[in-house]
């Protein structure tokens, strides 16, 4: 298993660019909220309102069933919908500040199991403290970039999602085994485990990839209950 060089442990100094990067973080979690609400509120209230209509056509005029076409367009209108639930859901979530971290990746996994029956998912919740929103977010990114890596590059038959409170913070470990990566390169133009390592550092947190090819892969991590600075 080979360790890239990151753990500074959660005692870790502050660095001096962190304040600028949790802005960043912030900034980008506020723009995302306010496109899931744009595309909630807005075109999917549009798209909502032609399908209403075309059912109301459909059911003024029966002999419409008949066109090709017309029924070509209610799937497609329908398709479009989904998709849209579908960019939300991935931009969301919106309800993790009431919802709280366990849940809300519960759901995550569920909906990944969902869509991917291959793979098993687990989710193992020791968590006793509710961290702070901003990490509650972090966390929930990382878990989410994990979990697509996973799908996308592991082969795996199980992955497994463990949550636990450590030294005044969560340690969350996402663990698969599938077929596993020289976890010391960078890939270029490949950001995932780039901004994974940054959300954990931006908050007073570290992140380590436990991973060698044919050993399967283990991302760690570990951040403060509350944000530092
Ligand atoms: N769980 C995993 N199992 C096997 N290989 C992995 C796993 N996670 C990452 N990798 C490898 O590490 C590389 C870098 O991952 P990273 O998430 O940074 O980029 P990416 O997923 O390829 O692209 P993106 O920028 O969309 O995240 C991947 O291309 C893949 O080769
Ligand atoms: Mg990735």
């Amino acid at each position: 298993m080979e360790d890239t060089p990151v753990r500074p442990g959660p005692e870790a100094p502050a660095s001096a660019e962190v304040p600028a990067r949790v802005e960043a973080v912030t900034a980008e979690e506020v723009l995302r909220r306010r496109i899931v609400s744009d595309i909630h509120d807005d075109t999917l209230q549009v798209l909502a309102e032609v399908a209403i209509r075309l059912d109301m056509l459909r059911t003024n005029h029966p002999e419409l069933d008949q066109e090709e076409a017309f029924g070509e367009l209610g799937s497609s209108v329908r398709d479009a919908m989904d998709r849209l639930r579908t960019l939300m859901f991935n931009l969301g979530p919106a309800d993790l500040d009431t919802r709280g971290l366990g849940s809300t990746l519960r759901r995550l996994v569920d909906v990944m199991q969902g869509r991917n029956a291959q793979i098993e998912f687990r989710l193992e919740d020791a968590l006793d403290t509710e961290p702070a929103g901003e990490i509650r977010i972090a966390l929930y990114r990382i878990a989410q970039e994990a979990l697509t890596n996973v799908r996308k590059h592991a082969y795996a038959h199980s992955v497994e999602i463990v949550l636990d409170d450590a030294d005044g913070g969560v340690l969350m470990r996402i663990s698969d085994d599938g077929r596993g990566f020289r976890a010391t390169q960078s890939v270029p133009a490949h950001y995932g485990l780039t901004m994974m390592r940054e959300r954990a550092e931006a908050e007073g947190g570290w992140l380590r990839v436990l991973s060698a090819p044919g050993a399967g892969a283990c991302i760690e991590c570990w951040l403060p209950v509350e944000p530092h600075g």
